[in-house]
């Protein structure tokens, strides 16, 4: 089995640690453990009375009743904890798909969404969103795709890199066509409470026994470092799962649990400071996206806090990220992590300070990089 490296992955590896200004995150800015235990009044006998042991493999019964409770209508037994979302992704495509099985997959896509179903050995099918259209998915298209030979329909609204969405009534279409195919339906819905314009997604498990979503408290809730995610599905869904999980991580720790069980049944205090911030930070985005049209065009996002910028007149967009890293220690991430050359993933869910100043240094590094006969804009 030859698995395909994950370039967004290594990208970060090399720079994320070594820069002063991060733009390139797809979540909120982060909690610390303090602020944490300030929020939701966990004390130290809290913490100590926890006892290290094996927790369960689904999930400890109080971290999936919070789970249940905020995403499932109360459904606990749909619901596995998991290692961040990345695990229930992997756990879900290694125990549902087999070589040559066909799967319909966004793209652009963040990689894990469809390369462990290529190394599996998987057909795939691309549902292209394109910069041309504002990145609007073309429900015409899926129907094109989407037929009783497909297998799994990969989704992630609000997307991530465009952050493009739809609208319920098209996410009951989607639903409705995996019905017709009988095809799984990954929802990833990493960036679900993440709106600007839009209501926010209804879990399509309502709708559909083969939907599974997939969520974190990784990016709206500003807690990559606990690696909590989880999956929905049917029992008999989870059990598949649960075979493989065997192998692997076995189940969560204990301590991250009860932190994790505490944010969720508290996760309007996380959430609803970083949208606030993040939609304040998004108009300061646009604002010098429109004083920099020279360089850069941008599809307003209707969800999650990245943009996939289009950028002008520079031919290696790897290298002009890899400069800008270099000589400013701001971090983005080129497009090519995501198939595309010519844009790059800027992340606004930073502080307000932080973006404010990565613009700046940014503006100063497109008037450096660009060749010297292109016309100068305003800082
Ligand atoms: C769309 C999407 N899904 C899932 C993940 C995985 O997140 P985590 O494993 O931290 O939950 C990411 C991380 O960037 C992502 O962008």
């Amino acid at each position: 089995m030859e698995v395909v490296p994950a370039h967004l992955e290594y990208w970060m590896r090399a720079y994320y640690f070594d820069t002063e200004i991060d733009l390139s995150s797809s979540g909120v800015q982060n909690f610390s453990v303090g602020e944490l235990r300030q929020l939701f009044n966990i004390t130290p006998d809290d913490l100590d009375r926890i006892l290290l042991c094996d927790s369960r493999t689904l999930g400890g019964p109080e971290l999936r009743r919070a789970i249940g409770n905020r995403w499932a209508n109360g459904n606990e037994e749909r619901v596995m904890a998991t290692n961040g979302s990345s695990e229930a992704n992997y756990l879900v495509m290694r125990s549902l798909l087999e070589p040559g099985d066909e799967v319909v997959v966004l793209d652009p896509s963040y990689q894990q969404l469809y390369s462990i179903a290529e190394t599996i050995g998987c057909k795939l099918k691309h549902w292209r969103l394109r910069f041309e259209d504002s990145f609007r998915p073309d429900l015409s298209e899926a129907r094109r795709l989407i037929g009783l030979q497909t297998r799994m329909i990969v989704i992630n609204f609000p997307h991530n890199p465009t952050g493009a969405s739809v609208t319920p009534s098209e996410m009951d279409e989607l639903t409705g066509l995996a019905a017709g195919a009988g095809a799984y339906l990954v929802w990833d819905a990493a960036f679900a409470e993440l709106t600007y314009d839009g209501p926010v997604l209804p879990d399509p498990g309502e709708r559909y026994d083969r939907a599974i979503t997939l969520g974190t408290l990784s990016k709206g809730y500003g807690l990559p470092g606990l690696r909590v995610g989880w999956c929905l599905a049917a029992p008999d869904v989870l059990e598949r799962l649960i075979r493989l999980r065997d192998y692997t991580t076995l189940a969560l720790s204990p301590l991250v649990e009860h932190i994790a069980a505490r944010a969720i049944e508290n996760g309007d205090l996380l959430l609803k400071p970083r949208l606030a911030q993040a939609r304040h930070n998004l108009q300061l985005l646009s604002s010098w996206v429109d004083r920099h049209s020279d360089f850069v065009s941008m599809v307003r996002p209707q969800g999650g806090v990245c943009v996939f910028l289009r950028v002008h007149d520079v031919d290696d967009v790897e290298d002009f990220c890899r400069r800008f890293a270099d000589d400013y220690s701001v971090l983005l991430v080129p497009g090519t992590s995501f198939g595309y050359a010519n844009h790059v993933r800027l992340g606004f869910g930073c502080s307000t300070a932080e973006i404010t100043e990565g613009l700046s240094r940014l503006s100063e590094h497109f008037h450096t990089y660009r060749k010297p006969n292109k016309a100068a804009v305003a800082v």
